[in-house]
């Protein structure tokens, strides 16, 4: 468990380039929101997070015309080059907002589907040296040389790292440093200081939306969810107390 204030940090600065749309991923529609509303809503319906910080482009016409970039709770910063520096600008602010007790949730903008009751387990799981959601994986992993396999990995030791990812902001700030080459997630720099974050298995339905095919993938999760949810209700409803298969 952690102690201190905590704090998302969202970084949405990608072009999303692979999705082709010709606009920033984080605006596609949907059931009838953007993606960034999606993952905004979530995470400011968890109360333990203060703040959400979102590092977006100082050029994106699109983020001042959502509501929610005057939410309250909201802080807006400037992202960066890379991933990594959107992070860095993001976890800079929670440190100035929270000090040095201060706890930074990082997670993607373009994963719109991750459940509340995941997050909760991150915080419940997480140690000194941070925590992130991620999923084993199911396939055999090959190893790769010139276009040709190397060797066989052994997959019961291999995950796929997801977001959100939770460390204190002070310890990720030293462990980005200046230099962000190489760094794709925020634990990989936590490991090149040695560090061995906890990993948490989270649910495969928390998928970052990346290529086009990702957006029908979605609207059927994002319906199961919703799906659950009802249920979850309907159980209430009768008093029964199963476990819950909701967000
Ligand atoms: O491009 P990718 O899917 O890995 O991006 C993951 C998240 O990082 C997205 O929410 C994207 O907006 C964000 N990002 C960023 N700054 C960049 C590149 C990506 O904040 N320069």
């Amino acid at each position: 468990m952690i102690q201190g204030p905590l704090y998302a940090v969202v970084p949405a600065a990608g072009v999303g380039e692979r999705m082709g749309a010709g606009f920033p991923k984080q605006y596609l529609s949907l059931a009838g929101k953007t993606l960034a509303e999606h993952t905004l809503n979530r995470l400011l319906s968890f109360a333990p997070i203060e703040k959400v910080i979102v590092a977006v482009s100082d050029d994106d016409p699109w983020w001042p015309t959502l509501s929610m970039a005057s939410h309250p709770r909201v802080t807006t910063v400037t992202g960066g080059e890379s991933r990594a520096r959107s992070v860095r600008n993001g976890v800079a602010q929670a440190l100035m907002d929270g000090g040095e007790d201060a706890w930074v949730l990082v997670h993607d903008m373009a994963r719109p589907l991750v459940r509340l009751s995941d997050i909760q387990k991150l915080l419940d799981a997480c140690d000194d040296q941070g925590a992130i959601l991620a999923l084993p994986v199911v396939d055999t992993i090959k190893q790769a040389a010139d276009g040709h396999i190397d060797k066989t990995l052994d997959r019961d030791t291999i995950w796929r790292a997801l977001t959100p990812q939770l460390f204190r902001a002070a310890a990720l700030y030293e462990a980005l440093g200046e230099d962000l080459t190489g760094i794709t997630d925020e634990a990989s720099a936590m490991e090149r200081q040695g560090l061995h974050p906890v990993l948490v298995a989270g649910h495969s339905d928390n998928i970052k939306i990346t290529v086009p095919e990702d957006l029908p993938l979605a609207r059927f999760y994002l319906a199961r969810q919703f799906e659950a949810e009802q249920l979850e209700v309907g159980r209430f409803e009768v008093g029964k107390v199963e476990e819950s298969g909701g967000l």
